[in-house]
């Protein structure tokens, strides 16, 4: 079994004074969701999620070697669309203390790194997963440089789950962006080579009803967070339904283990908004409460129900931790599945905004 220490490197091998690197890495939306972590971003639970396609954060990230400033801390630049963004900084600050011990290149460097998302700033879409994804590969991108060995170099394998690894101790859900299209995060006894370390591909067969699976993530509310992930998360310690809902989340997986070879769409709906209600149920029965959802998220909710009964067309929903709305749908049905939404559910989205994506395949170098 693969451990921790497993991401500590042998020294490197060889020197490097400067350069740049560029990835993307995209958003993903959980099926069966993580909510509740133990130490060292542990989950509770395993999750499982859709790569996306569309949603993603570039990162740029340009190193050059110190010359005389102090070497017993970090030092980087942060850009946000090309200008500077302090608030941001802290986050960064945590992430790279958190995985120094596995980058020891870490203090060597100054960095700038330049980021920017695809998906509009502030629309309630969480920018971290794609965020701290991109930012692990393009560390890896160095270490794998510095890492170089006469004829071997570092395999994708390693590259990918180490980058997944790091991504993860960032924000939990980022571990899931490194790879597509279905990534699974979490010990779970049917899924070999899952882990709670990092996030695998799911390595069972998924039927060809799920490819190029279609996500219209409906912007109810782009307004902040009212609740952190950490928050959120935290909420699970003590709460009176934990241990049922944990254990729930293995036998969800082990359902969706059958449906992915199936094919069975109208078993993966139940699957998936039974988590998607769960994961609000979890907060509004934990303390403090919360409710996440909006009016319009509900109003959102019930259209899909009765045009599902009306139409027998498979559409789904499924929620983060907030008011948006995720519209899941075989790619078979785009364009009805599009005309209703256009038709019947734009009006509840805040300014009418929407945004159409798709099953991908994880980060890119560009
Ligand atoms: O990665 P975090 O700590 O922001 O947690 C994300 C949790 C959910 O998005 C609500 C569920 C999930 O599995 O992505």
């Amino acid at each position: 079994m693969v451990t921790a220490n497993d991401f500590i490197p042998a020294p490197y091998t060889h020197s490097i004074d400067q350069g740049i690197f560029q990835w993307s890495a995209p958003s993903n939306i959980a099926l069966v969701k993580y909510w509740g972590k133990k130490e060292n971003q542990i989950p509770a639970n395993p999750s499982v999620s859709f790569t996306l396609n569309n949603c993603k954060t570039i990162t740029q990230l340009a190193f050059a070697k110190k010359q005389n400033q102090d070497p017993s801390t970090f030092s980087f630049d942060l850009l946000f669309e090309g200008k500077p963004k302090e608030d941001f900084k802290p986050k960064i600050q945590k992430f790279l203390d958190r995985i120094e011990i596995y980058l020891p290149f870490l203090k060597d460097y100054h960095f700038t790194i330049d980021t920017q998302n695809t998906f509009p700033h502030s629309s309630g879409i969480a920018s971290s997963a794609s965020g701290m994804a991109a930012l692990a590969v393009n560390f890896m991108s160095l270490e794998k440089l510095l890492s170089r060995n006469f004829g071997t170099e570092m395999t994708d394998e390693y590259f990918n789950k180490k980058a997944s690894f790091l991504a993860r101790l960032g924000s939990g859900s980022a571990c899931r962006s490194i790879k597509g299209n279905v990534v699974v995060w979490g010990n779970h006894k049917n899924i070999s080579g899952s882990s709670n370390l990092f996030g695998v591909e799911f390595p069972n067969k998924i039927h060809d009803n799920f490819s190029n699976y279609q996500d219209t993530i409906l912007l109810v509310d782009k307004g902040e967070k009212q609740v952190s992930s950490t928050v959120g998360h935290d909420l699970m310690h003590g709460h009176p339904f934990a241990e049922k809902r944990f254990a729930q989340a293995h036998e969800n997986l082990d359902s969706l283990i059958k449906i992915f070879e199936s094919g069975n769409l109208s078993e993966f709906i139940k699957i998936v908004e039974s988590e998607a209600l769960t994961l609000h149920a979890m907060m509004m029965t934990s303390l403090p409460y919360f409710i996440l959802m909006k009016p319009n998220t509900l109003e959102i909710i019930n259209a899909i129900w009765k045009f599902r009964n009306e139409t027998q067309i498979p559409v789904c929903f499924t929620l983060d931790a907030g008011a948006n709305v995720h519209v899941l749908y075989p790619e078979d049905v785009k364009e009805e599945v599009l005309t209703f939404i256009k038709n019947n559910l734009v009006g509840y989205c805040q300014n009418g905004q929407y945004i159409c994506d798709e099953i991908g395949f994880g980060a890119t170098k560009i």
